[in-house]
């Protein structure tokens, strides 16, 4: 019983974590250009998370010379983000994604 709880409150801090680190990564790259809900440079995350999925968004921060034009663009403006760890690229979709309703 006291093992399980223990468990629980482990996993629980660690999706805490991990959405503290989305949104620690978005303000260290990606708050220049882009916003939570408000277009700027780039699309709003609120706009990105309601028409792509985790992997198109991935592909874009990675790749974003290698994406725009499947996505719809006709020129590229954003730098690759190439040394972002994967569980960082995780956090990162995560954090966009939470923004799919947002007002
Ligand atoms: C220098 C400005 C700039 C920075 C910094 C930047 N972006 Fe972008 N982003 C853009 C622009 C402009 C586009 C439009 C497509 C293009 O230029 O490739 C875009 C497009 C995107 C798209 C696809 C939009 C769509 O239509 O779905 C995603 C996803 C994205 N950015 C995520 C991020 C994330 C995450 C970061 C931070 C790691 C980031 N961007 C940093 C400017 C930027």
């Amino acid at each position: 019983m006291k093992k399980r709880v223990i468990a629980l409150i482990v996993s629980a801090s660690a999706m805490f974590l991990h959405a503290d680190e989305g949104e620690r990564l978005f303000k260290a790259y990606c708050w220049g250009c882009h916003h939570q809900t408000a277009e700027a440079f780039g699309p709003s995350f609120r706009t990105i998370a309601s028409k792509r999925d985790r992997s198109e968004i991935i592909a874009q921060i990675v790749n974003p010379k290698g994406m725009y034009k499947i996505l719809g663009y006709s020129r590229n403006s954003m730098p690759a983000f190439d040394d972002l760890k994967p569980n960082e690229l995780e956090a990162l979709a995560d954090y966009i994604m939470k923004f799919k309703d947002a007002k």
